[in-house]
């Protein structure tokens, strides 16, 4: 059964409630509803990705109360600062490296060493926001590849089932998602256009006397670096080559089962009891830790296609993907 609430005192309380317990809450942003779990649970994120159904994992947004979370977060960087004064709290998410000890799990940025930021405006994120204390990671609150929620009864009729609870705050001023802005390097890259146009991210870095040439993602196949995750072949990418529907290592290989057939406590595994949520939630961290363990390479047992399964796939193959 899924409750939807007017913001409020008790309503949020209980938002936060639920997230704290790893559970998914609908709600409102400035630019449309998001679908939010403690950026910080692999197990809770991995539930977003099996409620929206997505077939593949994209890395999410990670809101945030105010620029200082922000900033112990992802690392600041001269663009970063610009345009956080100019446009946050607002439609914007600024990607920035990861800082050493950041908590945002692996799953939260499907594996990169970068992650998504935003400072919502909206008066009920906020409150969320504040009354949950730490990040939350939300991609728009509706199934994978249908349109974007700007009202309360729009997640209802879409999503109701699937998650406890769903905060109105009425609709959503913009219905645009965030601009996405890369300023990890000297020039800010315009991942995805949204409510902070061009023309407003220019004169902001042009009044800072900042370099202002705004580049675009590169297109995909042009060789140049991947920055634009989801469309890739090989977005995350090991050290060392992957070896699909593995059912045992071979020499100076490291080996990740699923289920309980590989389940001797030493070995890693998915999830031994064959959950895929769980295993979504393990995929990334033990692709690192095989990655760094194994000589030659990495071995990965078969993940069943159904549910999540489909993603989780997904990215095995774009991992093993020839480069
Ligand atoms: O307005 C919005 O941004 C809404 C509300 C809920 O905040 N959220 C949203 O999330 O649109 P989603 O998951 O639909 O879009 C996230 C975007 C994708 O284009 C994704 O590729 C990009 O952000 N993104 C996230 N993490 C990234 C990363 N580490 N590097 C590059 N792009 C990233
Ligand atoms: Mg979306």
């Amino acid at each position: 059964m899924t409750e939807c609430l007017t913001i409020s005192t008790e309503s949020i309380a209980k938002a936060a409630d639920l997230l704290r317990g790893g559970q998914l809450v609908a709600f409102p942003t400035e630019t449309v509803y998001g679908l939010g779990a403690d950026a910080c649970d692999a197990a809770a994120v991995a539930a977003i990705f099996a409620a929206k159904q997505r077939p593949s994992f994209n890395p999410l947004i990670s809101h945030v109360a105010d620029q200082a979370t922000a900033f112990s977060l992802g690392a600041e960087t001269p663009l970063a600062t610009a345009l956080a004064a100019a446009f946050w709290p607002g439609p914007l998410t600024l990607i920035l490296q990861r800082t050493p000890d950041c908590p945002i799990a692996s799953l939260t940025s499907a594996g990169l060493d970068k992650i998504a930021l935003r400072v919502p405006a909206h008066a009920g994120a906020r409150a969320l926001l504040a009354a949950f204390g730490g990040p939350v990671a939300a991609p728009s609150a509706n199934p994978s590849g249908r349109i974007s929620p700007s009202r309360a009864a729009h997640v209802m009729a879409l999503m109701a089932g699937d998650i406890p609870l769903v905060l109105d705050g009425g609709a959503c001023i913009s219905g645009l998602e965030s601009t996405v802005i890369d300023c990890t390097g000297d020039s800010a890259i315009l991942l995805r256009p949204g409510g902070v146009t061009r023309s407003m991210v220019t004169k902001t870095l042009q009044a800072a006397g900042m370099a202002h040439d705004i580049m675009d993602a590169p297109p995909i196949g042009s060789g140049q670096s991947p920055i634009s995750p989801g469309q890739l072949e090989s977005h995350y990418a090991p050290q060392h080559p992957l070896r699909l529907n593995a059912n045992r290592a071979e020499d100076g290989e490291c080996f990740i089962g699923f289920g309980d057939s590989h389940s001797d406590g030493k070995t890693l595994n998915l999830s031994s009891s064959g959950d895929l949520v769980e295993a979504a939630a393990n995929l990334f961290d033990m692709l690192h830790i095989a990655d760094s363990r194994c000589k030659t390479g990495i071995a990965v047992a078969p993940v069943p296609q159904a549910g999540l399964g489909e993603a989780i796939n997904d990215r095995l193959q774009r991992a093993a993907a020839p480069r």
